[in-house]
């Protein structure tokens, strides 16, 4: 099978992670008989510096041309001060309209051998196996109107900042869909987190969810409010199986998971719906360790497995990744953010071999089996 995959390393940590997952991508479409083509592309602050434009045309149009999209990071506090469009995080938002893709999954998962990575104790954590699905084109994220008044215009200098949340029935519902969907290959439970007791664009949100419940009988549904969700995550993390959420608690929720498996760097994510799947991990551009070849490649790893999953529909080229990164942490191979006090650090590009070998041994005796 030809696979066309764009990557866009972007900022900070993202071209050192990407080029890991990208050597796994390759051991692994090659390994199973796949043609890889490969396209490189910038955005965020990159692009910023390169064209004056976080999402040059040329971006888009290299994306839009492939099937599946890897994204390594966007951030640089050197643009903190640059207006909205032009930041490096409004590359990102822009390719994810872009490329239509409004449902995010964000798996937050305990693998055993780094039980005692959270900071949680290793009988709460034992057993996690979350799946964030968050809306990704919605909410206070792009609702309109949205701006910040220039002092001086009739309110008497004092200023004021304008955010929208706005949901349509049909934005809910498709995600919704998503989410039940996602249950019904899992353990068949989905909560619904809102915040229905304040917010219109909850209530609606929580109609809705229970309306389309009825196409999935043999899911469980079960509604929460943001706020005891939060507390609920760090108090019984293995209690809960899909998440369905709008833009902006999941966005919050997402980073509290990876706070609970231990390390942010772990979580990988897919976002998808749109015609051309984008995939990145969670952890953000990490200025203060970029260049470094210590962050974890492993969330960037993951997502490539996802990648095979939801792009491709390839899952035993998925799960030999997937069973790379598990047989990898067995081992023993721990990024300075998974080790603790006294324990040995690899770097990221020894992290990334770790995974290539693994993925090129099984391959091999997996053709071997097959002739
Ligand atoms: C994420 C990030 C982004 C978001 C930023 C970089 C725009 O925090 O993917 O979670 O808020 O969605
Ligand atoms: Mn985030």
């Amino acid at each position: 099978m030809q696979l066309r995959v764009t990557s866009l390393p972007g900022d900070g940590i993202g071209p050192e992670v990407t080029s890991q997952a990208i050597c796994v991508l390759e051991e692994v479409t090659t390994g199973f008989g796949h043609d890889l083509e490969l396209d490189e592309k910038e955005i965020g602050g990159v692009a910023l510096a390169r064209f004056g434009n976080p999402l040059p045309d040329s971006t888009i149009e290299a994306c839009l041309a492939s099937q599946a999209v890897l994204l390594g990071a966007v951030g640089n506090p050197g643009y903190d001060h640059n207006p909205r469009e032009l930041r490096p995080e409004a590359g990102l938002l822009r390719l994810r309209q872009e490329l239509g893709a409004f449902a995010n999954l964000r798996p937050a998962i305990v693998y055993p051998a780094l039980a005692s990575c959270s900071p949680l104790r290793e009988e709460i954590v034992k057993g996690t196996d979350i799946l964030i699905v968050r809306e990704l084109l919605g909410g206070l994220y792009f609702g309109q109107p949205r701006s910040i008044d220039a002092a001086g215009d009739g309110t008497g200098g004092v200023r004021q900042a304008i955010n929208t949340m706005r949901y349509s029935e049909p934005e809910v519902e498709r995600i919704a869909r998503i989410a039940f969907q996602l249950a019904q290959t899992r353990r068949k439970r989905l909560l619904s987190v809102d915040k229905a007791n304040v917010l219109e664009c909850s209530r609606l949100w929580r109609e809705v969810v229970t309306r389309i419940a009825g196409d999935y009988s043999d899911v469980q549904l079960s509604h929460m409010y943001v706020d005891s969700a939060a507390m609920a995550l760090v108090l019984n993390p293995a209690e809960f199986d899909v998440i369905l959420t709008e833009n902006m608690f999941g966005d919050i929720l997402s980073d509290q998971a990876g706070g609970i498996v231990g390390s942010l760097g772990l979580l990988a994510s897919a976002s998808i719906g749109g015609p051309v799947g984008l995939y990145e991990p969670v952890h953000g551009s990490a200025p203060d360790i970029a260049g470094e070849g210590i962050a974890n490649p492993l969330g960037a790893i993951l997502s490539i497995a996802m990648m095979l999953r939801h792009s491709f529909h390839l899952p035993k080229e998925a799960e030999c990744v997937e069973a790379g990164v598990i047989s990898t942490l067995m081992g023993g191979f721990r990024t300075r953010d998974l080790a603790r006090s006294g324990e040995r650090t690899v770097s990221t590009d020894e992290m990334g071999a770790q995974i290539v070998d693994f993925v090129r041994l099984a391959a091999n005796s997996s053709a071997r089996a097959a002739s």
